[in-house]
């Protein structure tokens, strides 16, 4: 049987004045069912550029090779009106800025009813009842007073579970979470991990998290890849990627996450 995600010989190119530009480089790696790969690599080594490439998000003028299959089907050259039936229900995204992708002119309630009523041929009653079930389910509190709250009404973590929510309410089969951390502090950053990784555990999602901080990768993921200048440097395991980093900027990435003990020893 083929894996959740199989992602093969992956390349984008952007047209520059300069010329073609590879910004993701024979990138191939694979999702399993319920298992959560980590993609981690300095600011524009391609992390984003991927998960947009599996997501047919990529921006105008991007040409991709390769190959990218969800759950053995071919995604890349799909048209688009195929990609939208498939984003968002098999698969869906959790992006970088929580504040860009939510409406700030709808409740959030309208705006998890319309991704599942996008998908789903139920009443906007029964939309309704699920969008509060699944803010319930992300630890919203009050989620049947909150879901006619607006975006600006909330803080940055919980704008983040929201986020999640809607990413989730269709029980995609993969999630690709984009540094659904980064913005926020350490404790909200762990109780957000914390999430989804019950959520995984709970619905059997397949997940794709991106970061460049690799203690998280190292507390949430089971596979980790590694990239630098579009290309990857390293993939496998990631409690064997950790113990013996082939590649220097692995070396340099791990030297660089701060240790418990480091304070002891000054
Ligand atoms: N619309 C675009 N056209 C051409 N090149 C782009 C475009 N958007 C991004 N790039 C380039 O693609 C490369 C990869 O960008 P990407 O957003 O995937 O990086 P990233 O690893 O997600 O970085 P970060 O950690 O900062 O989010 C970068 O060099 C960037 O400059
Ligand atoms: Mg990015």
């Amino acid at each position: 049987m083929s894996e959740l995600l199989e992602v093969e010989d992956l390349t984008v190119t952007f047209p520059t004045t300069r010329g073609p530009v590879d910004v993701v480089r024979n990138v191939s790696f694979t999702v399993g069912r319920d298992e959560t790969v980590g993609i981690v690599g300095e600011s524009g080594s391609g992390k984003s550029m991927t998960s947009l490439a599996v997501m047919g998000l990529l921006p105008k003028g991007a040409r991709t090779s390769g190959s990218i299959r969800l759950d053995g089907a071919e995604l890349l050259g799909r048209p688009e009106r195929e990609l939208r039936r498939i984003r968002g229900d098999q698969m869906s995204m959790i992006f970088q800025d929580p504040l860009s992708s939510l409406n700030p002119y709808y409740t959030v309630g309208l705006q998890i009813e319309e991704m599942y009523r996008a998908h789903r041929d139920r009443s906007r009653k029964a939309a309704r009842q699920v969008a509060v079930d699944a803010l319930a389910q992300v630890g919203l509190p009050d989620p049947d007073k909150r879901v006619d709250h607006y975006p600006h009404q909330f803080s940055g973590g919980q704008r983040q579970r929201i986020m999640i929510a809607m990413a989730l309410v269709c029980r995609p089969k993969l999630l690709i979470a984009d540094e659904p951390t980064t913005a926020l502090d350490v404790t909200v950053q762990a109780q957000i991990l914390r999430l989804l990784a019950e959520l995984r555990e709970q619905s059997g999602t397949g997940m794709m998290f991106i970061t460049h901080d690799l203690a998280v990768i190292s507390s949430i993921a089971t596979r980790v890849l590694v990239m630098r200048r579009g290309e990857q440097v390293e993939y496998g395991a990631a409690e064997q990627v950790f113990a013996e980093p082939r590649h220097d900027y692995t070396r340099m990435l791990l030297e660089s996450i701060p240790r418990i003990d480091d304070e002891v020893a000054t």
